[in-house]
């Protein structure tokens, strides 16, 4: 009997794990709530909101639902997949717990610290006055962040003081980010490369997907404010000793804390980590698959998505890891236990975004894409909805465009070649999405 999976959201991400899963030789019964025009050629789209945990777990159990992967942090962070396990459904994502490691970055500083793994200095405060004389303290450039999640807009390097005093009012005066913002951490600013590196784990063991980068600022050369993130690829090509020091390092130490803290997680942890000439440091962490990077990740694998998620889920993800056979051409040297990624291709998404985002932009533009055909090439939509039938832009970023290809270049080639066949008023993308890629260049805070 075919295994009926519930993805929960509704943007690029989701698009991409409803893409992936349809592939599934399993061929899964599929359903998104809410979902997008996207994730409607593979799924049937359901009016829930993932915010009402009784409303979602009332489907699953109507529907006879056997797996739900929970692609945003807002759930999470509320506790849907601890309110899903209470009645017994399989979820990939973790609980509260875990997912805390996202939504309250203070938290997440103190599993860093207590685990040992590197990161950069930080102060937490609650009061104005206390901070701004931090502040004077501190080299510049700095980072201001809120320690709650807020939808990536928490978070500002800073290069001057003024620009630092402004965050810090932002957050603690005038209360922005609301409750997210009411707590901040100034750091120190780190430089290098950033890499985000999606582990697997389902608490005991665990696998890391193919390393990829985001390209954050809004401009060419990695200019303008940050984003949601305007592109990424994958892999990223990476010396072997820096596979094992992320592993031993940051990984198997920070798995250790959470099992020391008795904190369940089945899911992916996401870790934001800068290359920096001392090794690598930890950002942050996600408490979920990354976007746009899952746009780019999920094409490399070479095994069943389906089959990752449900023994993840099911805590059996060391018996299904051992059964993976590691092929002779397969991992680069260095690369730490199990490998599900086919090295021997890339893949690069490019986003296309409405105007004036991540500012003010206007929606309702009518959509047109290019006409399907090639394989190594697809729309992935993140902000589109349909209206009368027709596609028009309902985000800041609107669709992202996947290219694959046996080397960066023909990936970005493909990603690009299908811009040119996507067309609404006010479409903008970088165009130097991996461009950097094979010099191994990163952005820089
Ligand atoms: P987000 O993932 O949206 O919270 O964005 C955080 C971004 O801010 C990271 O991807 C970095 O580009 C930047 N960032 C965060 N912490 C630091 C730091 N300590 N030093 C330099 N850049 C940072
Ligand atoms: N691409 C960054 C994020 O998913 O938070």
């Amino acid at each position: 009997m075919s295994r009926k999976v519930l993805v929960i959201g509704s943007g690029g991400r989701e698009h991409a794990l409803v893409r992936q899963l349809a592939a599934s030789p399993r061929q899964p019964q599929l359903f998104a709530a809410p979902g997008n025009p996207g994730t409607a050629e593979f799924a049937a789209n359901m009016d829930l909101d993932p915010a009402d945990a009784d409303a979602v777990t009332a489907f699953c159990r109507q529907e006879g639902i056997d797996l739900v992967v929970v692609g945003p942090e807002d759930p999470l962070i509320a506790g849907l997949a601890d309110h899903l396990r209470r009645e017994d459904i399989a979820v990939f994502g973790p609980g509260a717990m875990g997912a805390r490691l996202e939504g309250d970055k203070e938290f997440a500083k103190e599993v860093l610290v207590a685990a040992g793994v590197a990161t950069a200095h930080f102060h937490a405060f609650s009061s104005t006055d206390a901070a701004l004389k931090h502040l004077d303290k501190m080299d510049l450039p700095v980072v201001v962040k809120a320690v709650g999640a807020a939808q990536g807009k928490g978070v500002a390097v800073c290069s001057n003081r003024d620009e630092a005093e402004a965050h810090i009012r932002l957050c603690l005066d005038d209360q922005q980010f609301g409750q997210s913002g009411l707590r901040i951490l100034l750091e120190d600013c780190l430089f290098g490369p950033e890499l985000s590196v999606l582990i697997v784990t389902d608490g005991q063991d665990y696998c890391l997907l193919a390393p990829s980068r985001d390209h954050k600022r809004i401009g060419e050369q990695d200019t303008g404010p940050n984003t949601g993130g305007m592109g990424a690829f994958a892999p990223v090509e990476l010396p072997a000793d820096l596979h094992q020091e992320i592993d031993t390092r940051i990984v198997l130490p920070v798995l250790a804390e959470l099992r020391r803290r008795d904190i369940p997680y089945r899911g992916v942890l996401y870790a934001g980590l800068m290359l920096t000439d001392q090794g690598p440091s930890v950002l942050e962490f996600n408490c979920r698959f990354g976007d746009p990077e899952t746009q780019v990740v999920l094409p490399l694998l070479k095994n069943d998505l389906l089959d990752l998620c449900t023994a993840t889920a099911e805590g059996a993800l060391g018996a299904y890891l051992q059964g993976l056979r590691r092929t002779a051409e397969g991992a680069p040297a260095g690369w730490p236990g199990a490998d599900l990624t086919d090295w021997k291709r890339s893949a690069v998404v490019v986003v296309g975004a409405a105007d004036g985002y991540p500012g003010h932009y206007t929606k309702g533009k009518t959509v047109e894409l290019p006409t399907a055909g090639e394989d190594d090439r697809w729309v992935i939509h993140a902000g589109t909805a349909r209206k009368d039938e027709v596609l028009v832009t309902s985000g800041g970023r609107v669709l992202g465009a996947v290219g694959t290809g046996g080397d960066l270049e023909a990936a970005r080639g493909a990603a690009y070649g299908l811009l040119d066949g996507t067309h609404f008023e006010g479409l903008t993308f970088r165009r130097d999405i991996a461009a950097a890629g094979k010099e191994d260049k990163g952005e820089k805070a």
